[in-house]
């Protein structure tokens, strides 16, 4: 299912090599990424620390494969994302990296209900429907909504949702 190529070789789950992201706006750029350098290894967890505005964002939009860094390296599981297809993102997207904004209320829609919601990635991924009902309400239970399945987000709680 993984797409041939453009894997290169990398020591760690996620290497960044003087990453450079540019936002061009009408008459003014903004810089937020201004040659990062990272590396992280595989199991390692880590927060990133930073005043606002400083690129935090960014970095994880870029990571998640939401944009495409204005220039620099960037390589995740091995896949080079500063050089990827929108293809190739779209894949990443769906089987690699998973990313709840802060703004989380922006990216869940008011029309499915936890269950739908849960279940969509999997759908998009080609799981047979019994194999997903049962990951959906495996998940579900271990969050503490197993009897909140069909609630659209209008009826969850701020933390449920
Ligand atoms: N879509 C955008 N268009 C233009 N500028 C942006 C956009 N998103 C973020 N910026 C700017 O890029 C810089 C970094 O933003 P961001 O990555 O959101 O910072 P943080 O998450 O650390 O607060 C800020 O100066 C911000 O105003
Ligand atoms: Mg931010």
């Amino acid at each position: 299912m993984q797409p041939a190529g453009r894997i290169v070789d990398a020591d760690g789950a996620i290497v960044v090599d003087s990453l450079f992201h540019i936002y061009a706006g009408e008459g003014e750029n903004v810089t937020a990424l201004r040659g990062l350098d990272l590396s992280v290894r595989t199991g390692d967890m880590i927060g990133i620390l930073g005043p606002s505005g400083s690129g935090k964002s960014t970095l994880l939009r870029l990571l998640a494969g939401l944009e495409v860094a204005s220039a620099g390296r960037l390589v995740v599981n091995g896949r080079n994302l500063s050089r990827a297809t929108s293809r190739d993102l779209a894949w990443h997207r769906r089987h690699c990296v998973a990313m709840v904004d802060q703004h989380y209320w922006r990216s869940i829609s008011p029309y499915l209900s936890a269950r739908e919601a849960v279940e969509l990635p999997l759908r998009l991924r080609g799981w047979p429907r019994v194999e997903r009902m049962k990951r959906v309400g495996d998940l579900l239970e271990r969050v503490g909504l197993g009897d909140r399945m069909a609630a659209l987000p209008s009826q969850l709680s701020g933390g449920q949702q």
